[in-house]
């Protein structure tokens, strides 16, 4: 007799909704001559330096086990790279955890802070993990609607309005995914003070820092007192193109990196030797490969905007990341109505709005990580359907 895995699989884990994007991206690989603007990666392959930094590695036979939070020396080089970069200094030795992806970094957070019920404030729309991972991990989510009037940016008001007694952390994600929204430093300034106020921890994540098109990127942690209150997430996927390699790294206050490392040696044992002998050299040497990534994906940015706009999609200008969020509402279709006419009549693959929370509704996600003839004839096709329809 089979088992009744419906009563065997935990609840928590039933009601958890699908990722949305997944299953327009599996809805994609069935249509064929798609051009999927779904994805978030860079469509860069990892730069060659990094590559060859990993090739070495394997040759002279590191295929070991890393100490649990990491190489040494990788951690070393990512707290001198926060120091330069952010003028914000951790202590490699117990600040600085190496975790698989920022995902893990992610998830080993929410799993070391939360207690059943504790309120997580989530500016949405948002990257689609937040939610699902607070409350794998016992807490509760609480969405905060931003809008392009507030340039989807969190305001100190909503914070305040949003909080509890039982509210423990903000998830911060700037630049944006998916909206390419950038906070600035005075602005979130305002939020640190609500921080320390209410005695708050910030779950910075900021795995699109290098991709900050308008003035410099403001690490939360650097502001004041703000290093104590933030966890700090971030990875190499995309600044540096090496989704696959699943690699990325938290800092923060030593206790909480304890707690965490504790989560990490039971679960993961230590990221790949492979990815971190990489990443040593890719924080080394990696800078001209990053600037030239980034404009590149400027030039896309500008031309996506204009597209947009040519052929009536009204969309918040982003400033970092490389999503566009267009307004779709004025055509009558919902998110998911949208995305999957597009997908099925014009042959581009796009995310709902509504996978990014409830917030993201009459929206769609575009990732301009794609060639600019992609990105011309995708533009083309969404606007002859728009043409057909609206
Ligand atoms: C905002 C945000 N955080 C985290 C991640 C996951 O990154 P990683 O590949 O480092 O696990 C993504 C990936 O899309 C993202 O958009």
């Amino acid at each position: 007799m089979s088992l009744k895995w419906n009563e065997i699989i935990s609840p928590v884990i039933q009601h958890l909704p699908p990722s949305g994007i997944r299953r327009f991206f599996d809805l994609a690989t069935e249509v064929s001559g798609i051009i999927s603007l779904g994805v978030g990666e860079p469509d860069f392959v990892t730069p060659r330096l990094i590559r060859d930094s990993a090739c070495y590695s394997l040759e002279k036979g590191y295929t070991m086990y890393t100490a649990n939070a990491g190489l040494l020396e990788l951690r070393e080089e990512i707290a001198s790279h926060l120091q330069e970069q952010y003028q914000v200094s951790y202590e490699p030795r117990e600040e600085v955890l190496i975790t698989v992806g920022t995902s893990e970094a992610l998830d080993l957070a929410l799993r070391a802070i939360l207690c059943p019920g504790d309120e997580v404030l989530i500016p949405e729309p948002c990257y689609v993990s937040y939610s699902s991972c607070t409350i794998m991990a016992g807490g509760v989510p609480v969405p905060i609607r931003t809008t392009p009037d507030q340039h989807f940016q969190l305001t100190p008001e909503q914070v305040e309005a949003a909080i509890t007694p039982r509210t423990k952390a903000i998830i911060m994600n700037y630049p944006n995914n998916p909206t390419g929204a950038i906070m600035r430093k005075a602005e979130l300034e305002h939020i640190a003070a609500l921080v320390r106020k209410h005695g708050l921890v910030v779950l910075s994540d900021e795995v699109y820092d290098k991709l900050t098109y308008e003035g410099t990127h403001t690490c939360f942690a650097s502001l004041p007192d703000m290093k104590d209150h933030t966890i700090l997430l971030n990875g190499f996927s995309k600044g540096y193109a090496m989704t696959g390699w699943r690699l990325g790294y938290v800092c923060g206050n030593r206790e909480i990196i304890a707690a965490m490392t504790k989560i990490h040696q039971y679960t993961m044992l230590c990221a790949p030797i492979t990815a971190q002998k990489a990443a040593i050299d890719a924080l080394r040497y990696g800078k001209d490969e990053i600037a030239t990534m980034v404009e590149s994906y400027n030039q896309r940015r500008r031309l996506v905007v204009k597209g947009l706009s040519d052929i009536g999609l009204p969309c918040f200008e982003p400033k970092g990341a490389f999503y566009a969020f267009p307004s779709i509402s004025h055509t009558g279709f919902t998110s998911e109505q949208f995305a999957e006419r597009v997908l099925r009549e014009a042959k581009v693959a796009v995310v709902p709005g509504n996978a990014l929370g409830a917030s993201g509704e009459g929206y769609i996600r575009i990732s301009y990580a794609s060639s600019t003839e992609n990105l011309v004839e995708a533009l083309d096709r969404i606007g002859t359907f728009l043409k057909a329809h609206v």
